[in-house]
């Protein structure tokens, strides 16, 4: 795995020259340069998804220096290195595999000499086997009455993954309720608990490492709640599971073995949906449509694999990314799905994003000059457009958007479908062309496109546009297209991971505050006089104690 210094790089200097060239050039301008410019900027991937990247501001040229860039940064080899096990989460010495765990393909991968679609295969079989028991009324709770309701516990990748594409999928949904608890603060335990029939609930308890804190804490107090209910210990042979790398600690806690779904180290929290933390996804889709899921995502990793870069969708969602954050000096990405069932996708994609790209040192351990990861934030359509829009329209900033929907909706009614899609039509023209097809004279009248004689008022209504956004447009948002979405965006990830120098698979950025958390738990409970904090810390402390007295 080589260390290179993206800004060292010769494409990098030809791109800041580029980006001084043209910096000022309107998506007008562009667009009227080149009639074909949809077509020439635009992919379908599977006749299932159009990309139009029209709307960015970039030229043939700024591909070009940003194809060249992804070849000095030895994308190529990247690749190859994920793809065939080589330990690239080097700090934790491990590969990354989460392309395996959708392997459709079965061409066996190695891992220490052994071929491990053998064990993913097998854990698929445990997933499909159990959730088939409980779709079809085999597996019986404690009293003899079929399973109803499924309860994730888990944190973070454990959560945000199961819980994105649950909710993603509802269309698809068996008669299966789903909840999930992944909060420390006891309130999130309490509302679910008060919907829960422990006759009929299963709990997966998803934890990688199964020492996650809030995790253990609320599988502890779910677990001591319903042994009070049912009194029986070997009850819980038939409600708790866990889905974990770490099967002694599971087994030490009181999960019995059989009732454990495996995961190994080379799958990342946050790319684990694939594997047994999507249980609760199967469960609820059952696993035909779940094999579509992974289908999917599997045709988008053979096309990062082996397109060309010049046609590969997440290298190019990479490289307008990279365009933005490190020469417009852009800080944030907006994800806008225009889709209710997406509505948690922006904060599963934040956590993907910024865990794995959020890092301040480089490959060779230096600190870097250049910015890494962007925040990640989004809302979805329209209701945005009545909260934050008006700052990406009229703000000082410059906000690269990713507007995703689908032609089919799951749920019409009468014209709501054709309304929201004009919506995102209409945003995305409207970010980009400002007033432009509707004042054409006025807006090219001055520089900077505000007219210094322009009437008072008609300052405040002007929309200068110039504002970048990526369209995806799905047929149908169904297993398979999920599949290709998430996939498209953990390779966008990777892909800006190499182009940033920085180890996109570790997160030792979360680990200071675990530890600081613990020793201040050590003064709340016992009130351990020794340890001390600065003065702000320690007057919160002090303030806490004497008014929980
Ligand atoms: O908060 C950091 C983190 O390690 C995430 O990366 C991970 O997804 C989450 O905690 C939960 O970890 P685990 O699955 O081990 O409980």
């Amino acid at each position: 795995m080589k260390s290179i210094v993206p800004i060292h790089t010769r494409s990098w200097k030809k791109l800041e020259q580029h980006f001084h060239d043209i910096k000022h050039l309107h998506l007008v301008n562009l667009f009227e340069n080149d009639t074909n410019r949809f077509k020439n900027f635009s992919f379908i991937f599977k006749k299932n998804l159009l990309l139009d990247f029209s709307k960015n501001r970039i030229t043939h040229q700024t591909i070009k220096l940003l194809l060249n860039l992804v070849q000095e940064m030895n994308l190529s080899n990247e690749i190859q290195s994920m793809f065939s096990g080589k330990h690239i989460n080097i700090t934790e010495n491990r590969p990354v595999l989460h392309v395996a765990l959708r392997n459709r393909s079965n061409t066996p991968i190695f891992v220490n000499g052994l071929d491990i679609m053998i064990e993913v295969n097998l854990i698929l079989k445990k997933m499909k086997e159990f959730s088939n028991k409980v779709i079809q009324g085999i597996w019986k709770g404690y009293s003899g009455k079929n399973i109803t309701h499924v309860v994730n516990v888990g944190i973070g990748g454990s959560h945000l993954g199961p819980k994105m594409v649950v909710e993603a999928l509802k269309p698809y949904h068996n008669h299966l309720k789903v909840s999930f608890v992944s909060n420390i603060d006891s309130t999130e335990l309490f509302n679910v608990l008060k919907t829960c029939d422990y006759e009929t609930t299963i709990f997966l308890i998803s934890s990688k490492t199964f020492s996650t804190e809030e995790t253990i804490t609320n599988f502890k107090t779910l677990k001591n709640n319903f042994l009070k209910q049912c009194g029986d210990q070997n009850s819980i042979q038939q409600h708790f599971f866990a889905i974990t790398v770490n099967e002694s600690e599971a087994i030490n806690l009181g999960i019995p073995k059989d009732n454990i779904f495996k995961l190994w180290d080379w799958v990342g929290g946050r790319y684990s949906v694939w594997s047994a933390m999507g249980l609760s996804v199967v469960l609820v889709i059952g696993f035909k449509n779940f094999c579509k899921f992974l289908q999917g995502a599997y045709d988008m990793d053979i096309h990062f694999k082996n397109e060309p870069f010049e046609k590969n969708l997440p290298i190019f969602l990479a490289l307008i990314g990279v365009w933005y954050n490190n020469f417009f000096n852009s800080e944030t990405e907006a994800i806008l799905p225009y889709d209710q069932y997406l509505k948690y996708f922006p904060s599963y994609v934040q956590q993907s994003n910024m865990e794995s790209n959020g890092k301040n040192i480089d490959r060779n351990g230096n600190l870097v000059s250049w910015n890494t990861g962007p925040i990640i934030w989004g809302e979805v359509g329209t209701n945005g457009q009545h909260s934050f829009y008006q700052l990406i329209h009229q703000g000082t900033r410059l906000i690269p958007c990713d507007f995703i929907t689908s032609i089919i909706s799951h749920n019409p009614l009468e014209q709501h479908h054709k309304i929201l899609l004009s919506n995102f039509f209409a945003q995305t023209h409207a970010l980009a062309f400002g007033e432009y097809f509707y004042n054409k004279n006025r807006f090219l009248s001055k520089s900077n496109f505000i007219n210094k004689d322009m009437d008072f008022l008609k300052k405040f209504k002007f929309f200068k546009g110039n504002q970048p956004s990526n369209t995806l447009l799905f047929k149908k948002m169904n297993p398979y297209s999920l599949g290709i979405l998430i996939s498209l965006y953990e390779h966008k990830v990777f892909t800006q991971g190499v182009i940033f120098n920085v180890f996109s698979f570790d997160q030792w950025g979360v680990e200071l505050g675990k530890n600081i958390s613990n020793n201040i738990l050590k003064k709340l409970l016992y009130n351990d006089c020794n340890l001390c904090y600065e003065s702000s810390t320690q007057g919160l402390i002090d303030f806490y104690n004497f008014h929980n007295q």
